[in-house]
């Protein structure tokens, strides 16, 4: 008796589930303050805890910093997701920059909103020094939202190359 592999259109006719696609890695930009969540990555980095690696991460001194140009620059030069993150209230090192930092989210968000852009793209969150634990999970949760709602319209031609 002769064996026959079964292809993939026969296991498919035959009703098995396709072969998962690729996973869409998405581009995220997260922007932190120097002196609590850049550290909080650090010590996720120095704890070897195990993270999404899909951001680039821009340092900042403070959140009250990021202004909404800076996050609508971040999506037009091609970011799925942008995450902004500073020191819990208390612990801003310039006392009310944090403070600052929701009153420029929440225009951001709006300007977010008025392009088109799903919300879920944005967000801002809160992360100490010693959180690495939290900010592994923050990146990994914000990572699988953005994953979730696919490539940014504003992405461009490099999601077809
Ligand atoms: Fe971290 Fe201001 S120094 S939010």
């Amino acid at each position: 008796m002769t064996t026959r592999r079964v292809t993939a259109g026969e296991r498919q006719s035959a009703g098995e589930p396709k072969a998962p696609a690729a996973a869409f890695q998405p581009h995220i930009v997260v922007f932190a303050c120097n002196w609590c969540s850049y550290a909080g990555a650090d010590t996720a980095g120095v704890s070897r805890i195990q993270h999404d690696p899909h951001f680039r991460m821009i340092r900042v001194m403070c959140s009250g910093r990021i202004q909404p140009g800076f996050v609508l620059r971040a999506f037009e030069k091609g970011a799925d997701g942008v995450l902004v993150s500073g020191c819990h209230f208390g612990d801003c090192h310039y006392v009310f920059g944090n403070h600052r930092a929701v009153e420029q989210f929440e225009k951001t968000k709006n300007v977010v909103r008025l392009l088109g852009l799903e919300e879920g793209r944005l967000r801002l969150e809160w992360i100490s020094a010693a959180e690495g634990a939290r900010f592994a999970a923050v990146i990994n949760e914000f990572t699988d939202q953005v994953r979730s709602l696919g490539p940014s319209p504003f992405a461009g031609p490099r999601r077809a190359a």
